[in-house]
């Protein structure tokens, strides 16, 4: 039995389908017309989406590497010429089969191909699902920071099936219990209470709500980033050995230290965030020693939402909200309170 969410887009509105056995409503997902389809993928990832393509379509399968340092430009422009070389135009469709960095780097290839053609995501990990193939934010890392190069661009349908999860290792599950304690803060439900597709149907249905009411992230998307100032910084900084979800609970972590300094929370609102993220979703707040703060500081320096000194996703009286212009001293104040370096 699955479920569909439905982001609301005008004319570029797209069904999210959740469950097991999702992948099988694929063909359905399809745009009219389409004659070939360049299928995005890792070695690593262990899902063939081929028999579920109408026998009309011609298929091609094209690799990414693993790892970070594939999520690039030079991957783009090889994925480029190897569509060239499938003959793909715009009337066909990219289907992205993988986790964040598979969805983002494909999504990206297909913003950018012919200036754009259709693109669906087949999300295969927890983070995935719940937030990277959600939305149509792609692109890719250039030495300066983490997805530093992109574009919007909203796929045509996405795939969470819920029966690929059942291989992923529990790293990569944690992984995706970091973005889902983000919902937790962003909407106080309880999603642990929930089982693992309606809990996953909940978190695509909170995003597709704001991702609805604010595409571009001209304003209320931003809080979607909660914890993803520093998290983003932890992971350029470890070289990636920290992953995104992983980063993204120890920021939320920071960010209510630092709302706690800023005195938009109280202790026990930061001693709630600890329960959460620790003892609910059995994640690590620690910062790893090997890095400094003063590293992070210049990373978050290059961060997308630093348009006005440091921007930050903060908690408060008014709920989760960005805050612009957070003075270095708040910042090395909340750094003293998780003793780093
Ligand atoms: N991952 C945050 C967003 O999609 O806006």
């Amino acid at each position: 039995m699955t479920q569909r969410v439905r982001v609301e887009l005008g004319d570029r509105s797209y069904d999210v389908v959740v469950g097991r056995g999702a992948v099988g409503e694929l063909g359905s997902l399809i745009p009219r017309g389409v004659r070939r389809a360049a299928i995005v993928t890792q070695k690593s990832v262990p899902v063939d989406v081929s028999a579920q393509l109408p026998g009309s379509i011609v298929a091609t399968r094209h690799l990414v590497g693993d790892g970070e340092a594939h999520k690039s430009l030079s991957t783009i422009e090889r994925l480029c010429a190897e569509f060239a070389a499938a003959g793909l135009t715009r009337n066909d469709v990219v289907i992205g089969v993988g986790g964040g960095m598979v969805t983002d780097v494909a999504g990206f290839a297909a913003a950018s191909w012919h200036r754009g053609l259709p693109v669906l995501h087949v999300s295969t990990t927890l983070v995935g699902m719940v937030d990277a193939a959600i939305g149509g934010k792609t692109g890719v890392n250039i030495a300066a920071g983490k997805n530093l190069v992109g574009a919007f661009w909203q796929p045509s349908g996405v795939i969470c099936d819920t029966d690929h999860l059942t291989s992923l290792p529990e790293r990569e599950l944690r992984c995706g219990h970091g973005e889902m304690a983000k919902y937790h803060f962003l909407t106080g439900d309880d999603l642990l209470a929930l089982d693992l597709d309606s809990r996953i149907a909940r978190c695509v249905a909170i995003k597709a709500e704001i991702v609805g009411s604010d595409e571009r992230e001209s304003g209320r998307r931003a809080v979607l980033n909660y914890g993803h100032t520093l998290g983003h910084a932890l992971e350029t900084a470890t070289d990636f050995a920290l992953a995104h979800g992983e980063s993204v609970a120890i920021g939320m972590m920071f960010a209510a230290q630092l709302a706690a300094v800023l005195g938009r929370i109280d202790a026990d609102r930061v001693a709630e965030h600890r329960k959460v993220i620790v003892g609910e979703y059995g994640l690590s707040v620690e910062i790893p020693r090997t890095v400094t703060r003063a590293r992070l500081i210049e990373l978050m320096h290059h961060d997308k939402k630093a348009v006005d000194g440091l921007t930050f996703v903060l908690d408060g009286a008014n709920g989760i909200e960005p805050v612009r212009g957070v003075s270095e001293r708040a910042i090395h104040q909340a750094f003293d309170a998780l003793s780093v370096p």
